[in-house]
């Protein structure tokens, strides 16, 4: 496969969302083969000590590499945590020349360049019936549970929310680390203005986490409160394999969701604490491990949309060897 393949779509993978746009992933290209590494100094470690939620932003940035990759017509053989002295070393893919590209692997390329996190309230989706069986089909046989919540559990996660925020209050560790990824400054990293939401924006989404606010006239206020459905990612353990797998299938769910028009908001902060994580475990009734939630919805006309956010210089995050 050549270089230039390769470096395309890595590029394209490099678009996943990550918490606080860290982009913890780190790439090696030899031949025809891509090993994704976890950069261990990309770990928001005051929201994510473990780095669970670093492992599963580089499964997003994996399910991207492959869905570039079968654009450009390859198949991809992916070997996980090949390396069982090195956890950091979350996949090695190998790459083959396949027969064809079908316009559904093209559309789903193209839905990783139109697809933003949207922090606005979104007005409640339409078409959800035909959506939600696409969702689920795009899990496969993954080890990843999908809930999709009723609207009835808006007020238990927006109480869950604020509990998790007040428990917060003091910690000046995370909010210095928030303020760190949400300063203005020019690297390819980190959350930009323009992708925040403005004081009367944040205070028609319940459930949300509270990031500085921006200075941007309010958009979208013909919706008085958020009306998106709201889906729950869990797995049975929390383990980096369990976290790689969630990323894999948020990946999907996000893409899907993307290519039926919708916007998308993704959401950790109501899974970095036991007591939100309890909440959310009693309205999906599993015991199984929240690992991330989605708000979806319709959002306002693309010009009233964030611009795409920034990210790292592609030669800072892959090397060819
Ligand atoms: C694991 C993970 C956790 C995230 N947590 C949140 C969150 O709690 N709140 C939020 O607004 N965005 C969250 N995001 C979205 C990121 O902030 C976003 O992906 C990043 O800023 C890049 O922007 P983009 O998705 O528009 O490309 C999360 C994304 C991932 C993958």
């Amino acid at each position: 496969v050549d270089d230039a393949v390769i470096r395309y779509a890595v590029g394209l993978a490099c678009r996943a969302p990550s918490l606080h746009n860290s982009q913890p992933w780190r790439w090696i290209a030899h031949n025809s083969t891509v090993q994704l590494f976890l950069d261990p100094h990309q770990i928001a470690r005051a929201a994510d000590g473990s780095g669970r939620q670093a492992v599963l932003s580089c499964g997003v940035a994996l399910d991207h590499l492959m869905v570039a990759m079968a654009a450009s017509g390859c198949v991809a053989e992916v070997e996980v945590f090949p390396n069982p002295d090195n956890l950091d070393h979350l996949a090695t893919v190998e790459f083959h020349p396949g027969q064809y590209v079908t316009d559904a692997q093209r559309d789903r390329a193209d839905a990783i360049l139109r697809r933003r996190t949207d922090r606005l309230p979104f007005a409640a989706p339409t078409g959800w019936a035909d959506v939600e069986p696409v969702l689920r089909a795009g899990l496969g046989g993954a080890e990843v549970y999908l809930d999709v919540l009723t609207d009835a559990a808006r007020p238990v996660l927006a109480d869950a929310s604020q509990l998790t925020e007040s428990l917060r209050l003091y910690d000046s560790t995370y909010h210095t680390e928030l303020d760190w990824w949400t300063h203005s400054f020019a690297a390819g990293e980190g959350i930009p203005d323009t992708s925040l939401i403005s004081a009367l924006e944040s205070d028609r989404v319940a459930v949300g986490r509270l990031f500085p606010v921006s200075g941007h006239a309010d958009r979208n206020p013909e919706v008085a409160d958020d009306e998106s459905r709201i889906l729950v990612l869990s797995t049975d353990e929390n383990t980096y394999s369990s976290a790689l797998s969630c990323g894999l299938a948020l990946s999907s769910v996000l893409l899907d969701a993307t290519s039926a028009g919708l916007a998308s908001c993704t959401l950790t902060h109501l899974t970095e604490h036991a007591s939100s994580r309890g909440a959310i475990g009693g309205l999906t009734g599993r015991r199984a491990f929240p690992q991330v939630l989605v708000r979806v919805g319709v959002a306002p006309p693309l010009d009233l949309t964030a611009p795409a956010t920034p990210r790292l210089r592609l030669q800072d995050v892959l090397e060819f060897r």
